[in-house]
């Protein structure tokens, strides 16, 4: 060991998101404060091994990179590795890979290194933990999947995005009283879809979480015209099950060991169009929702996490993820935060208010009263009949 500080090591890993940035500048500004140097390993985990690839992190390197989509230092979500191939299934890594992570960690004087990532790239961190590399972890995703956190940054950016495209959708379907489908992401759970579908006023919301027919889908279309409004927002996760079953995807290939979602919103679109005889359209937000600069609130997360991150690797708390608990951030075992995938709770506030104003899920139970789903009925409210 040579007599230069300690440094902390940085990574960023799978998907891009808002925030990832702002992540890093905060990181970067709480160690040095605290007497650490910092590098950033380059697209992902795969620039901890043969070539190992990095460069020096400092508050110059990072100025001005808070607003900045993206991330500086890179990502890949393919590759050598991949902890998960879907949704629940874990691979182990190549032994060969920890042993030369566990070797640059060496060589490099790595004290701690924070991994930014979402599910996938997290289950990789706990492999590395387990093999006794001093790893700390940070949730990122758009899709808001992670457990053990009540967001993830990344998530509240994506959130203004669909609703933004919404919104536009919402004039246009009006003007030319057309039905709309707007496919948001969402690999296995809806988050970005309700949130967006509740704040972009959308009339329909299609997610993983619950099960939905077409025959429910086009009588919420049918109810809104016999109510005067001729035009209907639905809102589809990218990850939602056809009622024949399965998701809409190309199948995985080459490097990538996860299928690609994306078509359901054409699917939803060309059956709605075929049953209604009317015109429908569609739009797939895709990468739109990925890119661009964070939202204030992701900012704001994005930065607690990173300094919280530094204060883990400076108490030596090492196989923690930074967590987010109303109004603290705190911190989880990364192994608690992988075990299973955080969904949409069906019988949540923000469904339940969602059903009170008449937002259709697909199901049966928008044609029960708003009080139906666990409420009490005005009627329960009222005094007995003598
Ligand atoms: O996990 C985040 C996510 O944006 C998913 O919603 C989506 O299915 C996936 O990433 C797309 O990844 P890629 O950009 O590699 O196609």
């Amino acid at each position: 060991m040579t007599g230069r500080k300690p440094r902390i090591g940085i990574l960023t890993s799978g998907g891009d998101c808002p925030g990832l940035n702002a992540v890093i500048r905060a990181a970067v500004k709480t160690a040095e404060r605290l007497g650490y140097g910092c590098i950033g390993f380059l697209r992902g985990f795969e620039g901890l091994v043969d070539p190992v690839s990095y460069m020096p992190l400092d508050s110059r390197a990072t100025a001005g990179i808070l607003t900045q989509g993206g991330t500086i230092l890179g990502s890949s979500n393919k590759g050598r590795f991949s902890a998960t191939t879907g949704e629940d299934q874990r691979v182990p890594l190549d032994p060969w890979l920890l042993e030369q992570v566990a070797q640059t960690v060496r060589q490099l004087s790595i004290c701690g290194l924070i991994c930014v990532g979402g599910d996938g790239s997290l289950t990789i961190a706990q492999q590395l933990h387990e093999f006794g590399i001093p790893v700390i972890g940070v949730p990122k995703t758009i899709d808001n999947d992670l457990a053990a956190t009540a967001f993830t940054f990344g998530f509240d950016s994506a959130v203004a995005s669909a609703t933004d495209a919404l919104d536009r959708l919402h004039t246009t379907a009006a003007s030319h009283e057309r039905v709309m489908v707007l496919e948001v992401m969402g690999r296995h759970t809806g988050w970005i879809a309700l949130h967006a579908g509740i704040a972009g006023g959308g009339d329909v919301i299609l997610m993983p979480e619950i099960d939905w027919t077409y025959e429910n889908v086009c009588r919420k279309v049918l109810l809104r015209e016999e109510e005067g409004k001729h035009f209907t927002l639905i809102v589809v996760a990218e990850g939602a099950r056809l009622p024949a079953g399965g998701t809409v995807h190309t199948p995985a290939a080459g490097e990538c060991q996860q299928v690609r979602l994306g078509g359901i919103g054409l699917v939803v679109a060309e059956e709605v169009s075929r049953r209604l005889k009317r015109d429908v359209r569609t739009v797939v937000l895709g990468h739109l929702q990925r890119g661009g600069s964070p939202t204030t609130f992701d900012r704001v997360l994005a930065t607690q996490f990173g300094a919280h991150a530094v204060r883990l690797v400076h108490d030596g708390q090492f196989g923690q993820m930074v967590s987010y608990h109303p109004p603290q951030i705190d911190n989880v075992a990364i192994s608690e935060a992988v075990r299973s995938l955080s969904r949409v709770d069906v019988g949540s506030s923000a469904v339940q208010a969602a059903r009170a104003l008449g937002i259709s899920f697909g199901d049966a139970a928008e044609l029960l009263s708003p009080f139906a789903h666990g409420e009490r009925s005005p009627a329960a409210h009222s005094p007995p009949v003598a």
